[in-house]
């Protein structure tokens, strides 16, 4: 069975649309307008127990709300979601000890208090026993390398610190499922990779179910066999991160290296495809997938090729791609 199984979510919200002028705004006295955002629209998708799952998508596309939604942060509109056999906004005691959501553009932990106060207090609140939650922080903070942070006031941490501190936090009572919300938001590429291979460590190790956004195709990459893509609510792409590049890359990029002693012959190098980059011995070409082959060959005719390289685009590129659509 699915650790986590949603079906025809939704989720609207009500906002009320100003109208301009003085004459709109007494209007707007008598008969307030109301628009209907569609956050989330009738999404569906199913992760199995240990996956963990990358959920992209641009701004504005619905993903922290349906991780609130399913941390029963928020009801939806409509539609069923089931976390291990729970409907997360029936906030059930028994699933509020399995889960954990960490909103990296939020603060969670008590920002007066020393990072151990703080993590304490969280242990407290899930009723852990001192022993393991001594363990358990040991064990994350060194991982995580934090443990000399612990007596620092959570407002004094750095942003990498914190998100540790945070993550931590949100492990201490052993979720089974993990909805990760930008975890690696703002931090710098060393605290970013960090981050990254301790979920890797982590979920390998504890079978954790995560769910993970994030606007960094590094974290994805590195994390995330599966993805799935949402977009104005609407879920557009669910499989493996690899076919995302089958599916939407529309382009490869080829480079030639040409003999190092003469200058490129003057060939006309945007009949082949866009040139992405060219200095006096190296030009590489961005072609259209179904004109590689013939595109090669070309090349090899026209021009003195020392050395071919035909690379696919950049995933972050074919994101940026459908996002961009
Ligand atoms: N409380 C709210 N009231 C009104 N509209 C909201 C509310 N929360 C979210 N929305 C709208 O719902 C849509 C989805 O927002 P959501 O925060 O889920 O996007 P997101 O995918 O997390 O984006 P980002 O990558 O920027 O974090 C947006 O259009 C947003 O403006
Ligand atoms: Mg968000």
């Amino acid at each position: 069975m699915p650790v986590i199984e949603v079906q025809g979510l939704t989720k609207t919200f009500r906002t009320y649309k100003k109208e301009t002028g003085f004459a709109g705004a007494l209007k707007g006295l008598v008969s307030r307008k109301y628009e209907t955002t569609f956050a989330v629209k009738d999404v569906a998708f199913k992760v199995e127990e240990g996956e963990l799952v990358g959920f992209l998508g641009p701004n504005g596309a619905g993903k922290t709300t349906t991780l609130k939604i399913l941390s029963g942060l928020l009801y939806p509109t409509g539609g069923s979601a089931s976390v291990l056999g729970y409907t997360p906004w029936k906030r059930d005691d028994g699933y509020r000890r399995q889960f954990a959501l960490l909103l990296g553009q939020k603060n969670q932990l008590w920002w007066d208090l020393p990072a151990r106060e703080s993590l304490e207090l969280n242990a407290k609140i899930y009723g852990i026993d001192r022993g393991i939650f001594e363990r358990t922080v040991g064990e994350l903070t060194e991982m995580l390398s934090v443990k000399e942070k612990l007596n620092v006031m959570v407002r004094e941490l750095s942003l990498g610190e914190r998100m540790k501190m945070e993550l931590i936090a949100s492990l201490l009572h052993q979720p089974k499922v993990l909805f990760l919300d930008e975890p690696t938001i703002g931090l710098d590429v060393v605290s970013q990779k960090i981050v990254r291979e301790f979920l890797r460590d982590y979920n390998a190790k504890r079978k954790t179910t995560i769910l993970l956004t994030s606007h960094y195709m590094a974290d994805i990459q590195a994390l995330c066999r599966r993805v799935i893509i949402i977009d104005k609510g609407t879920i557009f792409f669910d499989g493996q991160l690899d076919d995302v590049i089958d599916r939407f890359a529309d382009f490869k990029l080829i480079t030639i290296h040409c003999d190092g002693n003469k200058p490129l012959p003057p060939v006309e190098l945007v009949k082949f495809g866009e040139v992405v980059e060219q200095d006096r011995q190296m030009v590489k070409l961005k072609v259209k997938r179904d004109r590689v082959i013939p595109v090669c060959k070309a090349l090899l005719d026209e021009l003195p090729v020392n050395d071919i390289d035909i690379q696919e685009v950049p995933i972050e590129e074919v994101i940026r791609q459908i996002f961009a659509r």
